[in-house]
């Protein structure tokens, strides 16, 4: 996610003549460093490189893919953490502004895009048990999965560019 070459290699050796109705950009990382004199430049760049930046490198990389299916949904796992209006908690200044970055870069190609008719969301997947979320989170991962997919499935132009979590209910920006 954090190398253009591997990525454009992917399609070359992968996508080529493929056509995708579904893009999930879910690949994601957090930090460790959450207040503000732990905050380095090379932390930030190292989690905007796999949060921000590669979901966009990939979804331009697999734009001809996408133009040649019939569904054109692209779907960035995002996360609430992402949300200026509900920031209230201040902290994870890296992942926070990386999705914020991220939501900000999906609803750009939506406007882009919708007249080709693609439909570009930003999902949070919820708080879901896997390394990142910890043992405590209410969701396994296959429910989370079942219900993002679900959401993708059914996406229309009409949501296309929303911020909205797994249930496909809105979230502040
Ligand atoms: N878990 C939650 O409660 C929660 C809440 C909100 C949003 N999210 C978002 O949901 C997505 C999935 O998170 P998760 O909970 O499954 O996190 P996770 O348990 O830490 O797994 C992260 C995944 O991302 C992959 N990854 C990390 N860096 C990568 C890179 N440079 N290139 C390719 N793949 C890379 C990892 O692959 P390897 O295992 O090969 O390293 C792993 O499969 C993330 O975008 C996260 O921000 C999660």
């Amino acid at each position: 996610m954090a190398d253009e070459g591997s990525i454009a290699r992917m399609v070359r050796e992968e996508l080529r003549g493929v056509r995708l109705d579904y893009v999930i950009n879910n690949a994601g990382v957090s930090s460790t460093a959450k207040r503000i004199g732990e905050v380095t430049m090379a932390e930030l760049q190292r989690v905007f490189a796999v949060n921000a930046f590669g979901p966009m490198a990939v979804t331009r990389a697999v734009l001809d893919n996408l133009r040649g299916g019939e569904r054109k949904v692209v779907v960035q796992i995002t996360s609430q953490l992402g949300s200026i209006g509900n920031n209230t908690g201040g902290s994870s200044y890296a992942y926070r502004a990386s999705k914020a970055a991220l939501n900000q870069m999906n609803r750009s190609l939506a406007n882009e895009l919708a007249a080709e008719g693609f439909t570009c969301l930003a999902v949070h997947p919820g708080w879901v048990r896997t390394d990142m979320g910890g043992a405590e989170a209410p969701l396994s991962a296959e429910e989370s999965a079942r219900d993002v997919l679900r959401l993708m499935v059914k996406a229309t132009p009409g949501m296309n560019g929303a911020f909205v979590n797994h249930l496909g209910e809105r979230i502040a920006w």
